[in-house]
């Protein structure tokens, strides 16, 4: 998978990459603006160190290509991100199918340095570009009558060699309460490192919600629908004793299979020391206050 790898980096250029990194570094301060102050070295200094292009494109959960990590960088490529509608409905103003080429007109594209944390305990820091998911659910005009906000994956047999397998019940689906959905940092991704992102990563645009396990972040969303009850989340369908709607980053409540203690950065190589995972992965002092008085035990 490495080689097939390296025929698609011929396609984009490293050196802007080199760059962007270095450009980063000096907005350090930015980074701390945007709410890592106070975190700490660890994470202050690994906000500075984003993942390689090759680690976020080629080691991917994405299983409408395939269970294998490698597998959405070797099958996504079939999938047809142009002409791409995102449907829009339930309790808004404007239901309608919005034009992916309209919403970016809208939108104001801005550069998102998370950390991103997978269920499965390994971890990555992602440079993003994208739009707050807030700004796009005011364009539709959410009604105060929704309560929750769905999302949907494109369902493509044809496109999407995975999903003839019953790994998970598709579309795949996922939710999220109206506060989260309507905070600043919930951004809905359309690219990293400043290119388009690929398709393996969710093209032509994802869910990114940087304080929870990565399988809240849907990927190449068709529909958002705003919804006055909690919505159904592939994984809480599949196994509901293992995941559940809210799914934040909790290094105090185990999956019952693994411990959620710490992760292991991708990149780091084999032998890397392992990481502590931090509480709502390190962005508690934005978004905690959203759980004030919920039993995050029960609530995972
Ligand atoms: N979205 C869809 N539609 N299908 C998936 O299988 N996997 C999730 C999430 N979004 C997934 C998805 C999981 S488990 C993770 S960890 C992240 O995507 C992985 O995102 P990445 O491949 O960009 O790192």
């Amino acid at each position: 998978m490495a080689y097939r790898w390296k025929n698609d980096l011929k396609e984009c250029d490293v050196t802007p990459e080199a760059a962007y990194i270095s450009r980063r570094q000096l907005m350090a301060g930015a980074v701390a603006g945007m709410g890592l102050a106070g975190l700490g070295q660890r994470a202050q200094a690994e906000a500075l160190e984003p993942n390689s292009w090759e680690d976020i494109t080629s080691y991917n959960n994405y299983y409408e290509f395939g269970t294998g990590k490698d597998d959405p960088a070797y099958y996504a490529h079939t999938l047809k991100t142009m002409p791409w509608t995102v449907k829009i409905d339930g309790l808004v103003d404007k239901p309608g199918d919005y034009a992916f080429e309209d919403i970016m007109a809208r939108m104001t594209v801005e550069e998102r340095l998370y950390r991103f944390r997978c269920v499965e305990a390994w971890s990555m820091v992602v440079p993003w570009n994208g739009f707050e998911l807030s700004d796009l659910l005011q364009l539709a005009g959410v009604q105060p009558g929704a309560k929750y906000i769905a999302m949907e994956t494109a369902n493509r047999p044809d496109e999407m060699p995975g999903v003839k397998y019953r790994t998970l019940d598709w579309p795949y689906v996922e939710g999220l309460r109206m506060d989260e959905a309507m905070h600043p940092l919930t951004i809905m991704a359309t690219g990293i490192y400043g290119k388009d992102i690929p398709n393996q990563n969710g093209a032509p645009l994802r869910l990114v919600v940087p304080w929870k396990y990565g399988f809240k972040s849907i990927k190449s969303v068709v529909r958002i629908t705003a919804v006055d009850s909690e919505p159904p989340t592939s994984w809480n369908k599949a196994n509901a004793r293992e995941y559940g709607f809210y799914s934040n980053v909790n290094p105090e409540v185990s999956h019952p299979r693994w411990s959620q203690a710490t992760e292991r950065k991708i990149g780091g190589g084999l032998f890397a020391a392992r990481m502590p995972t931090l509480k709502f992965n390190g962005y508690g002092d934005e978004v905690a206050g959203m759980y004030a008085g919920m039993d995050l035990r029960k609530n995972f």
